[in-house]
């Protein structure tokens, strides 16, 4: 398969980064191929919601958003990788799904499968509720077929990363495909 990482955390080495470094060994173990895309540090812009699109067609924006859609287009299974940022993924991260409206319908006749690679600090029971129903309220709509989550409690840190088991999740999530 051909797997694209929606990479979004602004910390290139953080604790999302060690989900998904591993997550990648394991994945290309199994025989596939995966690119990380680090949306934190590409030219992507926010959807204006003028709906020039129609909501498939061309953007008015022309940024690295169509770089992207080539590439999931073309691709088997999306991950999307994000710290916690106030019970939700980063604001980079949700900016590129916001962008899907202008390949919507593209979007989700590829049926692609998806993963959720995500950390934070707390380790609440709670911590990923709103983050899991909307991953999997995305799922739902674009037709998606889940893969797995990674909920990383009590990744606050690097350090507190690499001592956890999620590591070993994201590569035995990745292992498995
Ligand atoms: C703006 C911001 C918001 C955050 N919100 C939460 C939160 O709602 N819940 C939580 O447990 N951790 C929260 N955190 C902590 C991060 O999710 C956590 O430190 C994570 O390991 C950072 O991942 P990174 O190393 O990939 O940046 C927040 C951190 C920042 C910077």
């Amino acid at each position: 398969m051909k797997i694209i990482v929606l990479m979004g955390s602004p910390n290139r080495n953080g604790s999302t980064g060690i989900l998904v470094e591993n997550f990648k060994r394991g994945s290309e173990e199994a025989g596939h191929s995966v690119e990380v895309i680090d949306v934190c540090h590409a030219n992507i812009h926010p959807c204006i919601g003028c709906v020039k699109c129609g909501y498939e067609g061309p953007c008015v924006q022309k940024d690295d958003v169509e770089m992207i859609r080539k590439k999931l287009l073309a691709s088997d299974m999306v991950v999307f990788a994000t710290p916690l940022y106030y019970y939700g993924m980063t604001a980079q991260l949700k900016t590129v799904v916001d962008r899907f409206c202008a390949y919507n319908s593209s979007l989700n006749s590829r049926h692609l499968k998806s993963a959720l690679l995500t950390v934070a600090w707390n380790s609440d029971d709670w911590t990923f509720d709103a983050l899991e129903a909307h991953y999997k309220t995305l799922v739902r709509y674009i037709n998606f077929k889940d893969c797995g989550m990674v909920l990383g409690y009590g990744c606050g840190t690097p350090g507190m990363t690499k001592r956890s088991r999620y590591p070993q999740e994201a590569w035995q999530l990745g292992k498995d495909l």
